[in-house]
């Protein structure tokens, strides 16, 4: 008899499901995946004809990992003109398969799992590559991404001091208002060249089209993670700021395509060879990551499908054990 499959609503998430294990769930997820035993194919992305031109995109990412022994796939819409309607800008559904089986385990919100898992890859990036004693955090960006990127990028550096910067200035004072007194930091609202002048550690994670940190305000010993760009478009980082760093991205075939470094290379800028190598190479110890406090180190994270899977995996196990959500029996 087939399995009946879980529907979990992002309340359901956000109310019952404890995430806290991300972080380490998507360091081992990274690391794991460079051993070659789980499958991720190329990410399709659509552009859906609503609206301006470069406003309505579907992502369809999938992915299985060994480890969970379970493959998602996922479609990320992004609606750039969703802002304006009090609506979030992406939103996303996941499935959850059995993979020898093909059934269907468990349908629930993608959007804030996916806001989970990259913030989680934004601290991974963090903890691997920043100084040990990195103490001033700047995260450009207060939107769903920016909010995540916050809680989890704090778990990785005793930080300080917290910048935070958004081109809606009411939108980062919402956010920190929201957060200080959880992150027990205090949460500095600043404009873009201030947080990434006093920053030790910059997480980017707005939707951006136009370069926000230039290259002269970053000082040697940074690190960046690098999470809003995931669109060959987008882009958060000043062209010259990247042959200064150390490049290392989820992966690289992908992020070559769409990540940070992608207007650079199509530039002539940097070429194809930019990047040292994946995260997962520095997890694993194969690849050194950060090589004197002077460098500035780079994690572009444009998001794969494992992690969808991984964050899967902890929320359809969550689900099982405490009963959660609907259960529908499809065949
Ligand atoms: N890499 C990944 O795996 C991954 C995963 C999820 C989302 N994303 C991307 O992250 C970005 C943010 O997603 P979100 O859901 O938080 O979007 P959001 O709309 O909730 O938030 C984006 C924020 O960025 C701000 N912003 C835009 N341009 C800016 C600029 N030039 N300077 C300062 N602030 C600016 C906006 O005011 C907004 O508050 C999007 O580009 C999204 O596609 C990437």
């Amino acid at each position: 008899m087939a399995r009946e499959a879980i529907l979990l609503t992002r309340q359901d998430i956000a109310a019952n499901i404890d995430i806290t294990a991300a972080v380490p769930a998507i360091e081992e997820a990274l690391g794991a995946f460079e051993k070659g035993e789980d499958y991720l194919p190329p990410k399709a992305i659509l552009e859906i004809p609503v609206g301006e031109p470069g406003t309505a995109y579907a992502a369809c990412i999938s992915g299985y990992t060994k480890t969970t022994n379970l493959m998602s796939m996922k479609i990320g819409h992004e609606r750039t003109h969703n802002q304006a309607r009090g609506l979030p800008t992406t939103e996303a559904w996941v499935m959850v398969f059995e993979p020898e089986t093909g059934e269907l385990l468990m349908i629930c919100d993608g959007t804030l799992p996916t806001m989970l898992r990259t913030a989680a890859a934004a601290a991974v990036g963090a903890g691997q590559l920043a100084r040990d004693d990195a103490h001033t955090l700047a995260v450009i960006g207060a939107g769903q991404l920016g909010r995540q990127c916050l809680r989890a990028v704090n778990t990785v550096r005793r930080f300080e001091t917290i910048y935070l910067h958004d081109a809606v200035a009411e939108f980062a004072e919402a956010v920190a208002g929201d957060l200080a007194a959880e992150l027990a930091v205090p949460i500095e609202v600043a404009d873009a060249e201030t947080a990434a002048c006093n920053a030790d550690v910059i997480v980017t994670a707005t939707n951006s089209r136009e370069p926000i940190i230039m290259s002269d305000w970053v000082r040697p010993g940074t690190h960046l993670s690098c999470m809003g760009t995931d669109l060959a478009d987008k882009i958060e980082c000043e062209m010259a700021l990247l042959p200064r760093c150390r490049l290392f991205a989820d992966k690289v075939e992908h992020a070559l395509l769409r990540g940070e470094v992608s207007q650079a290379v199509a530039a002539g800028i940097l070429d194809e060879n930019c990047y040292l190598g994946s995260l997962g190479q520095v997890i694993n110890g194969d690849l050194a990551g950060r090589s004197s406090n002077d460098d500035i180190t780079v994690f572009d994270g444009v998001g794969i499908g494992i992690q969808d899977t991984t964050i899967g995996k902890t929320i359809y196990d969550q689900a099982q054990a405490k009963e959660l959500g609907i259960r529908l029996a499809f065949s």
